[in-house]
């Protein structure tokens, strides 16, 4: 078995040019060949756009918001990520989601091109969760600071240049919400975002109802709502992700419920830092019709 070190602060390792994380990297036929199934529910995001709130949403809503249910398991077993690996210290995602009962909500960070063929296939139901592209590279600043996973990032100008070339896990972030964002038109894709999650949670759970053809009450809603903010999830052992149930999680660096708000990119951002972002931003997103808001 592999010594967990071998996999600790690699480099990201490209998988048909995408960077990878180097411990997910091996053994990519894993993926590939996964069988999806037609109830499954895949929360497709570039990492840090709100993945791990959508997935308790998500759980939350399946069984209707009962307590013994949804508070059955650690959140990353009750919606496992579909490429992690990391031999010696957890089971693969494929090995956890092919043991998993219908429906299976299946987490991943994979662009549309590396998604398993057979979720196309099987016409699995997709919820995207974005986010804006400034208070993202910051989380996953502090994200790569913590998660023994990723390579350092350096300090955070470098990380800053590193994120707008797409030098970062899972690529590029403006390729990934613009594929996925297409992706609507010939797949069931829920296309959400994190500030509007932010703005208003009720109206936004109501979409993802909606999408997986539910019929909750009122109460049921309100108790999702409260379960899932930021300060419950934040408290809950099963959803805060602490360095107990993932070791390779530095949290005494930085936790990974961390601040969970809209506009946070203000506190990290030099003003010649953000003229920069902002030029680049705009050469690589013309012509897209995607807007986000960077406060609310
Ligand atoms: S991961 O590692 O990619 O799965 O991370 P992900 O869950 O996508 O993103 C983590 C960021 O989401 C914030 N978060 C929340 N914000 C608001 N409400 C709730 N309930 C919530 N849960 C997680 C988390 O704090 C990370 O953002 P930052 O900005 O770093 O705080």
């Amino acid at each position: 078995m592999a010594d967990k070190q071998h996999f600790y602060r690699q480099e990201w390792k490209p998988v048909r040019g995408l960077p990878m994380i180097y411990a997910f990297s091996e053994n990519w036929e894993r993926i590939d060949n996964f069988q999806a199934r037609p109830d499954d529910i895949v929360i497709a995001t570039y990492p840090k756009a709100g993945t791990t709130w959508m997935c308790e949403i998500v759980d939350m809503i399946i069984y209707a918001g009962d307590d013994d249910q949804c508070k059955r398991d650690f959140i990353f077993k009750k919606a496992p990520m579909l490429e992690f690996s990391a031999p010696s210290v957890m089971e693969p995602g494929t090995e956890m989601l092919q043991r998993t009962p219908s429906p299976r909500v299946v987490k991943t960070h994979l662009p549309v091109a590396l998604l398993p063929k057979s979720f196309w296939e099987k016409k699995s139901k997709v919820v995207y969760v974005a986010r804006n592209a400034k208070d993202l590279a910051v989380s996953y600043y502090h994200f790569d600071r913590m998660n023994k996973l990723h390579p350092e990032p350096g300090t955070w100008a470098e990380y800053l240049e590193k994120f707008m070339a797409g030098n970062v896990g899972f690529g590029s972030w403006y390729d990934h919400v613009n594929d996925w964002w297409k992706k609507k038109e010939d797949h069931p894709v829920l296309f959400i975002f994190y500030e509007d999650m932010k703005e208003d949670p009720k109206r936004e759970i109501r979409k993802v109802v909606q999408f997986l053809e539910k019929d909750l009450g009122e109460d049921v809603l309100e108790k999702i709502v409260t379960q899932t903010s930021f300060d419950v999830m934040k408290d809950n052992p099963l959803t805060n992700y602490t360095t107990d149930n993932a070791p390779f999680f530095q949290t005494t660096i930085s936790a990974f419920m961390r601040k969970g708000i809209a506009g946070d990119w203000k506190n990290h951002f030099t003003v010649a830092q953000n003229e920069r972002f902002d030029e680049d931003y705009g050469r690589k997103m013309k012509g897209s019709p995607l807007h986000f808001r960077t406060e609310l």
